[in-house]
């Protein structure tokens, strides 16, 4: 999947004035990459991936996936893209992970046994299967984490968009996250676009970085 994002600008109103957080921001991925995304607190990464998840538009510019128009093909975008974002908000809390991710897999289209053996292998291969059946608000913050990467993978997305890809896991999950994302790419050609704020991760696993200050993408 090729993402191409021209001129997009995007501020907020703020105690009566206007802060502009993205301003004038290109970026090109062409065929299947993982793309770094690096930068400050504040500096507009998660404003970036709410934009190209289709969560807040943007003031203007215009983002393509495969040449698709995010505005005019929101529902495109959202059928073919994974998201994980703010991992422990992204599940009901009186439901095991298990129930979670049946009735989530089921908004993507991925219903019955098949669900069951997705979620059943990704689980396992995250290191959470034994956590299936606990309810999410007895599970910690990097099982969370590992249960929201199995949510955004049910379906094989073409395209992952992922906030504070190492937040919670330790170094072992880490490396199995990884290591699944590079495989999407090569069967799937799956893009990845990971906030991160480990340089040393950017530089072992990213085929692309790029860091954002003042409001554009500097690589
Ligand atoms: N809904 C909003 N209303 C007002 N300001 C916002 C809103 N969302 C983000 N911001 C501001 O935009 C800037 C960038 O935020 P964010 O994209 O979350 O940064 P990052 O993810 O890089 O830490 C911050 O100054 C933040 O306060
Ligand atoms: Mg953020």
């Amino acid at each position: 999947m090729d993402i191409s994002i021209n001129g997009l600008n995007k501020g907020f109103h703020t105690a009566g004035s206007r802060k502009k957080v993205l301003t004038d921001l290109h970026l090109e991925l062409k065929n299947p990459c993982i793309f770094a995304l690096m930068g400050p607190n504040g500096s507009g990464k998660t404003t970036l991936l709410k934009i190209l998840a289709t969560l807040i538009l943007p003031d203007s510019g215009e983002v393509r996936f495969n040449g698709k128009d995010l505005v005019k093909d929101g529902a495109f975008i959202r059928k073919i893209a994974g998201f994980v974002m703010d991992a422990e908000h992204s599940f009901y809390q009186m439901l095991t992970l298990e129930e979670n991710l049946k009735f989530f897999g089921g908004l993507r289209g991925v219903s019955g046994s098949d669900c069951e053996r997705r979620t059943r292998e990704l689980a396992d291969d995250f290191g959470i299967g034994g956590f299936l059946g606990e309810k999410a608000a007895h599970c910690s913050s990097g099982t969370m984490q590992k249960a929201a990467f199995v949510r955004a993978l049910l379906h094989e997305p073409s395209v992952l968009l992922v906030d504070e890809f190492e937040k919670s896991l330790d170094e072992d999950s880490q490396s199995r996250i990884t290591r699944r994302l590079k495989n999407l790419k090569e069967t799937k050609g799956t893009t990845a676009l990971c906030v991160t704020h480990d340089r040393r991760w950017a530089k072992d696993h990213a085929d692309a970085a790029g860091t954002i200050a003042g409001g554009r993408i500097e690589k």
